[in-house]
């Protein structure tokens, strides 16, 4: 298969990890006789620096002439630190979300056995743990009118019933294909959005049959998801909800550095770890490239190249097993792997397998 992928690095750990991840797609490319092209592209503070825009038309063209974008991080302290800055990094992400149309929000939590001892919640409570958080991408208070005044300011949590039947599809359809339950997580008992993200639901809800829906309140959900994790199959809530609890959701498996995700929609698909782009650790080669290098298998599932990822994936749990790892999830007394060690150890387990 021949596969036009826009390379977005951004900003922070985002160049390191990004070379990670091509390093492991250039080992599945070669094993497997495909050839992927890359074309890189500016987005966040790199592109505000280049451009004075954080997601400039030339890398908008680049995404939307590409088969994937495979992204990594945007966000840099100069602009953290500047409440006055009128570009900020992070506009760059949203605008490639809302000009891709990429809608739905996939973020996989799974545990890995070997570092189950890393998550603060009790190894019983995570072993096992494996759910799938939709996040709606391109509505609600993101996106809505805002205003923002020295007196008054306001971000307006907006959602027609076109943007929430679309995304219920992709839950459903996510569902259907794993536990067969999902849980719409909402705040209808204070909210009008999410009481007709709820009537949305019931009514659609009788077209796919084999699957049992459940409505959970998001406070309640937040809680329920350290309490019990295993509880969940697949989840399904608007942008902001779902910002937070993937968040939270990371602390399941031990590690942010570990959780990837995709972003589909209308226009071309992103894949990118949930991570930010740490920004103080930039350059310094320790920070964790599994999050990137599983974004990339989820690419390859993407275009059916189901055998490819799973040796991404099992590369992944060799360089585990094997101690491999980044200084955040290495245990004391084991050798240091920075993050292009871990990159080149993974794709050569892949070329020798
Ligand atoms: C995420 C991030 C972004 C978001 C930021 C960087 C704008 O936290 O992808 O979860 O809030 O969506
Ligand atoms: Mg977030």
């Amino acid at each position: 298969m021949k596969l036009n992928i826009a390379l977005l690095p951004g900003d922070g750990i985002g160049p390191e990890i990004s070379r990670a991840g091509v390093k492991v797609l250039d080992a599945v490319a070669k094993r497997f006789g495909h050839s992927f092209f890359y074309t890189e592209a500016l987005i966040g503070a790199a592109a505000i620096d280049a451009t004075g825009n954080p997601f400039p038309d030339s890398t908008y063209q680049i995404c939307a002439d590409a088969d994937a974008v495979f992204f990594s991080a945007v966000g840099d302290l100069r602009f953290d630190s500047n409440p006055d800055a009128t570009v900020r990094p992070e506009q760059g992400l949203l605008a490639m979300r809302k000009k891709l149309g990429l809608f739905a929000n996939i973020r996989p939590v799974a545990t890995f056995n070997c570092l189950l001892h890393l998550s603060p919640l009790r190894r019983e409570l995570v072993e096992g743990a494996d759910f799938i958080c939709i996040r709606e991408l391109t509505g609600g208070m993101y996106f809505g009118e805002k205003h923002e005044g020295d007196n008054e300011a306001y971000d307006t949590c907006v959602y027609t019933r076109g943007e929430i039947e679309r995304i219920l599809r992709v839950a459903y359809d996510y569902a259907g294909r794993r536990g067969k339950r999902l849980t719409v997580v909402d705040k209808a008992n204070v909210l009008a959005s999410s009481r007709l993200w709820r009537k949305v639901a019931k009514e659609m809800a009788p077209d796919y049959p084999d699957v049992a829906t459940d409505f959970m309140y998001v406070d309640n959900a937040a809680m329920r998801m350290i309490q019990e994790p295993r509880f969940f199959d697949v989840m399904v809530t608007e942008n902001t909800f779902g910002d937070i609890l993937t968040d939270e959701a990371s602390v399941v498996s031990g590690s942010m550095g570990l959780l990837p995700s995709a972003s589909i929609g209308e226009s071309t698909p992103v894949f990118e770890p949930i991570h930010g782009s740490w920004p103080q650790a930039a350059g310094k080669d320790i920070a964790n490239p599994l999050a990137q290098i599983l974004s990339g298998a989820m690419l390859l599932e993407h275009f059916g190249l189901q055998e490819e990822a799973l040796a991404v994936r099992e590369a992944v749990d060799a360089s585990l097993e094997h101690f491999v790892r980044t200084p955040d999830i290495q245990p004391e007394g084991k050798p240091h792997y920075g993050t292009q060690a871990v990159g080149e150890w993974i794709a050569s387990r892949i070329l020798e397998s």
